[in-house]
């Protein structure tokens, strides 16, 4: 990796699951730094429209677009909004779907974008530029909203001290930088034996409301799966529990099955929340090599699922309908 690159995650299992074929229509709803992209570009000759929401992302992907040119199509947006995004391209099919979710490492290791505790810089995170930034979140929500963030997205237990120091410290001057507000959290926080930064869980949960990322992914899959044809394919990665949580339960109800079911609690087994649409092409999440995880400890949390929309006439999808 160049010293500011990304180096996409799991890209051999993503590849393996998406199948590209010559002639197919992709999405790729996190072009990031384009490694997907290009890799899925370079193994068919299909076309692919790629999705990101950063500009400084989609004005990046212009070298790729133009080796690719007629078969690479950049649009900046969410991909939440993948439908309009599409439509307005007149796609209403697509082959296959993947998503990367969460930030890239040219927006991570920018401290100018505000999403690290490492270094310092205008406390920002939002990946699209526009809308409310983490500082608006931290200097204007009330202690309780505040905790509640901390305590839902970052799962941290600490979240009420922390909030009640941010109100404390806010009331003095606002808060504004990365450096401060990780200063105030770690204060707050007893040194973790294994090293990990005290603020770590504080600055996930900040960015995950910033961008309303939880949203996004419900969005998303619900957007990719309506677009996919029969055959089509959805390879998502996601980065921690609370998204790979919400990709497991979509993608379990897909294929017709009950999220969380399980052979020792039967009762989990019995329903089934809607037919089978989909049929699941990893039953348990991928992970990601030891390998990879040593050359590039940023995969160390991927998981990998995919799932592949059943031809209409499928016996899986009367059976399990009925
Ligand atoms: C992990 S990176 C993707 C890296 C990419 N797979 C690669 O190989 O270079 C995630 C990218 O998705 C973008 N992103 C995150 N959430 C998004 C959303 N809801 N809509 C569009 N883009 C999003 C981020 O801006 C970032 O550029």
């Amino acid at each position: 990796m160049s010293a500011s690159g990304h180096v996409p995650v799991m890209l051999s299992e993503v590849l393996e699951q998406l199948a590209p074929r010559d002639g197919a229509i992709y999405c790729d709803g996190t072009f990031g730094g384009g490694g997907y992209a290009g890799a899925i570009l370079e193994a068919a000759r299909c076309t692919l429209f790629a999705i990101d929401r950063d500009p400084e992302a989609i004005a990046r992907g212009a070298a790729l677009a133009t080796r690719h040119a007629g078969r690479l199509h950049l649009l900046e947006g969410r991909f939440g909004e993948m439908l309009a995004l599409l439509e307005a391209r007149d796609v209403t099919r697509l082959d296959g779907v993947v998503l990367d979710l969460g930030v890239s490492s040219f927006q991570l290791d920018d401290s100018e974008r505000g999403f690290s505790f490492r270094g310092d810089g205008p406390l920002d995170m939002r990946m699209s530029k526009h809308g409310k930034s983490a500082a608006d979140l931290v200097n204007t929500l009330d202690e309780s909203e505040l905790a509640d963030v901390l305590y839902q997205l970052g799962e941290e237990r600490y979240s009420r001290r922390i909030a009640r120091v941010i109100v404390a410290a806010r009331r003095e001057a606002p808060i504004t930088t990365t450096a401060r507000l990780a200063e105030l959290v770690r204060g707050c926080i007893p040194r973790d034996p294994s090293g990990i930064d005290g603020a770590t869980r504080s600055f996930q949960a900040l960015r995950l409301a910033v961008n309303d990322e939880l949203g996004e992914v419900e969005r998303g899959l619900a957007a990719a799966a309506a677009l996919l044809a029969p055959g089509g394919r959805l390879v998502v990665v996601a980065f921690h529990s609370l998204e790979d949580r919400l990709v497991k339960r979509f993608m379990a109800g897909a294929a017709g099955r009950q999220a969380g079911a399980s052979r020792h609690d039967p009762s989990s087994l019995m329903g089934r929340a809607a037919p089978a649409e989909f049929r699941l092409l990893t039953p348990r999440a991928l992970r990601p090599g030891t390998a990879e995880t040593n050359a590039n400890p940023r995969a160390r949390s991927a998981r990998l699922r995919a799932i592949e929309r059943l031809p209409l006439d499928h016996p899986a999808a009367s059976r399990d309908a009925a």
